[in-house]
């Protein structure tokens, strides 16, 4: 094709080529090239059928799957020349085609348009992304549970406000994110299931006047079903939004766990100790030891939610049916799922190698009178008091552990009775940090007990 000439797939009405401008901006070869496998798996299902509803003839179907397979194989192996002016993957793929069989080529799109062909190649992509997520996160799911088991009575300091509030264990902590990639999981699964109904030959818009049959493409294609209506099929993309919208959620996730373990592997924090393989050095400073990996997972979320953002601007107020806007979906998918893939299999990575610093744990646990809601429990189930009053003594003995510079079990009986003349020895029972923990049984309490029960529900759950 030379520069001035029209465009070979929809020219018949243009007696000029466009200008380079219009081709820059028109095209995307650039990025689509990334549904190659799905635009050629959604051509070679079209063919079949229309092969089976006499549509087209036998010979001309096995002339166009075969061709299809030779094109495929010429992209994997990155021989193929992609052409900015054939526009996208549809039309570079039929172009080429069409050099390689000749004249059934130009059968292949009877009853069809790019329209309802790009919603089901984007489909089949989304839908293998959200199959890659649901086996990111049940991996991310499994190291947790591993660090749960090992560590369901290893105890540390449970937070509000980031500020020391009562001793939780370590498997108990793990588990929280357990539930939230729980969560995740089941949105993903979710959302596969409403968005697996079939565009594909929805057409142009209104349907076709060809005697297709949709359900056959449709379960070809591993969909559950045809789209039950045309200007839908072809204007929707509520399943990419979907995507993005759990992938946005699920990376919040990542991302408070990332800082977490940002602050966890800090020289003032050592609850952890990321491993080498999952860390980095400085160029200057030769005893740094960075969490890099966390850092990135962390700011990984930003492009994930600038993505779903700026899918729903492109989609808010365009009028049915398709626009040349919706070309802009798919770099935002594409960069989006690549990224959440990879923050999640850096986040299952430094899970697995990590190190609890036991010994670290167990001091913060008992910092900063993390027991003080004990003491005053105490106070109520042994001496009846309301828990009101128990909290405001409990609140003076903090004062004068604070003023003598201990921590709550270093004070001795004397000073408990000056505040209270009832308490007894048995008070200090409860301030230590193991009775505390073992003491929290109640339902998803941090009870070791109870985060053995939970660890063994989601095995059995996963199972
Ligand atoms: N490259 C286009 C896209 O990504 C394919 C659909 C083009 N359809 C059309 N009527 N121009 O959306």
């Amino acid at each position: 094709m030379t520069d001035n000439s029209s465009n070979t797939m929809w020219g018949g009405r243009f007696a000029a080529g466009p200008d380079a401008i219009m081709e820059a901006i028109n095209a995307s070869i650039g990025f689509d090239q990334r549904m190659a496998a799905q635009d050629i798996a959604g051509s070679r299902a079209h063919a079949a059928m229309l092969g089976a509803t006499d549509i087209l003839t036998d010979t001309d179907v096995a002339a166009i799957r075969e061709g299809l397979l030779t094109v495929l194989s010429e992209i994997e192996g990155g021989t193929f020349q992609f052409s900015t002016a054939l526009e996208d993957i549809h039309m570079n793929v039929e172009s080429r085609l069409k050099e390689i069989i000749g004249e059934p080529a130009g059968r292949l799109h009877t009853g069809r348009s790019r329209n309802d062909q790009v919603a089901t190649d984007f489909k089949l992509w989304v839908r293998d992304q959200f199959d890659a997520a649901e086996a990111g996160l049940l991996a991310l799911i499994n190291a947790l549970l591993g660090q749960a088991e090992a560590g369901a009575d290893w105890v540390m300091p449970g937070f509000t406000h980031l500020q020391v509030a009562q001793p939780v264990t370590w498997g108990h902590h793990m588990l929280a994110y357990v539930e939230m990639f729980g969560r995740d999981l089941s949105r993903v699964r979710d959302a596969r299931k409403r968005m697996n109904e079939s565009p594909l030959g929805a057409a142009a818009l209104a349907g076709t006047s060809f005697p297709i049959d949709r359900h056959m493409t449709a379960e070809a294609l591993g969909f559950d079903r045809p789209s039950a209506n045309s200007l839908d099929a072809v204007s929707d993309r509520d399943f990419a939004l979907d995507f993005l919208s759990v992938a946005s959620i699920s990376a919040m996730h990542l991302s408070r766990f990332a800082e977490e373990l940002v602050i966890w592997s800090s020289a003032q924090f050592r609850f952890v100790t990321l491993s080498d393989r999952f860390s980095t050095g400085s160029s200057i400073m030769p005893q740094k030891k960075n969490p890099d990996a966390a850092e990135l997972i962390r700011a990984k979320v930003g492009r994930i939610y600038g993505a779903n953002t700026g899918l729903m601007m492109v989609m808010k107020g365009l009028p049915l049916t398709y626009s040349k806007d919706m070309q802009e979906d798919k770099e935002q998918v594409f960069d989006a799922a690549d990224s959440w893939m990879l923050a999640m299999a850096a986040m299952e990575g430094m899970v697995k190698d990590m190190t609890a610093n036991r010994d670290e744990l167990a001091v913060a646990a008992a910092s900063g009178f993390s027991t003080a809601t004990d003491l005053a429990d105490w106070l109520v189930r042994v001496l009846g008091m309301p828990f009101r009053d128990a909290h405001h003594i409990t609140g003076t003995l903090v004062a004068i552990a604070e003023s003598k510079n201990c921590d709550l079990p270093d004070l001795t009986l004397a000073d408990m009775q000056s505040v209270h003349a009832q308490i007894t020895v048995e008070v200090f029972d409860v301030l230590g940090v193991q009775n505390s923990v073992n003491s929290r049984m109640s339902y998803g309490g941090t009870a070791p007990a109870q985060v053995r029960a939970q660890v063994q529900r989601w095995k059995d759950k996963l199972a």
